[in-house]
């Protein structure tokens, strides 16, 4: 299947990439969903929802510092490193990413939409504005530098919609391309989920590679299983 997988993606001019919180996971950043996933000790309505954030900003903040602390001692793997070299030899390449701690840009990618925002940036809850901020520790709970402003995580949280942008340019590269991978996703969160279906029913060869199986992958073209530390660099060998 890996073969098979790697002499497409040799012949493909345009290739998507979906990634989750399991190509992190190599890295040393927890995932969200199953044994040792964050989910699984805290509850996301109490720390990644604006409800929560209006009842307690430094709870969420306090949470979110710790995120920022634990991201800060990693750095991107094996994984997203293959897919900067992917991205060299493939003339039409996104990433479509879930996850929040900017590694694939890190790591070199060039053309990523982070449609679950950034952990590095802040957004004013009365102005509106998005700015970088590294600050690890970051102030708790943390104001705008122009209107003194309440500053949020420049995260997409549970019950709010992704940035229509982002949303248009990932549907262009599902629309588009010849392969996709969907890598480290449980493929249980909506839109993402269906990116597999969307690009299959356009005409491209999906592939899942992940730790376990998922819902999605009785629907893909070829679901191959490992740590996408091995598996993403095995694709271009
Ligand atoms: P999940 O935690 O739901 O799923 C992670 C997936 O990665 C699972 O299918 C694991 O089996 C797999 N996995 C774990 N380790 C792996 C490894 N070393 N190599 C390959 N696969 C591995 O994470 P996501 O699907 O990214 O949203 O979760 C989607 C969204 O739910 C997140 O973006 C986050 C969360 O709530 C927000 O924070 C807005």
């Amino acid at each position: 299947m890996l073969r098979d997988l790697k002499t497409r993606l040799a012949g493909a001019a345009a290739v998507t990439v979906v990634t989750g919180a399991g190509i992190s996971a190599d890295s040393g950043i927890p995932t969200f969903r199953g044994n040792d996933g964050l989910w699984n000790k805290y509850r996301p309505e109490e720390l990644a929802s604006p409800e929560a954030f209006a009842r307690d900003p430094r709870l969420v903040w306090t949470w979110y510092n710790w995120r920022r602390e634990l991201i800060a001692a990693k750095q991107p793997n094996p994984a997203h490193h293959a897919l900067v070299e992917l991205e060299r030899r493939v003339n039409t390449f996104r990433i479509i990413t879930q996850n929040v701690d900017g590694f694939h840009s890190l790591a070199g990618s060039q053309s990523v939409s982070e449609i679950h925002g950034n952990i590095w940036k802040v957004r004013c809850t009365q102005c509106g504005r998005v700015a970088a901020n590294r600050d690890v520790p970051i102030a708790v709970p943390p104001c705008c530098a122009v209107c003194r402003g309440l500053l949020r995580p420049h995260i997409v949280w549970f019950g709010e919609s992704l940035d229509p942008g982002e949303l248009r340019q990932s549907h262009d590269a599902l629309r588009d391309c010849e392969v996709l991978l969907i890598i480290g996703t449980s493929g249980v969160v909506y839109p993402a989920a269906s990116f597999g279906a969307v690009a299959k029913a356009r005409g491209a060869f999906v592939a899942e590679l992940n730790r376990d199986p998922t819902p999605q992958s009785d629907l893909v073209d070829a679901a191959i299983h490992g740590a996408a530390k091995d598996l993403v660099p095995e694709l271009l060998d």
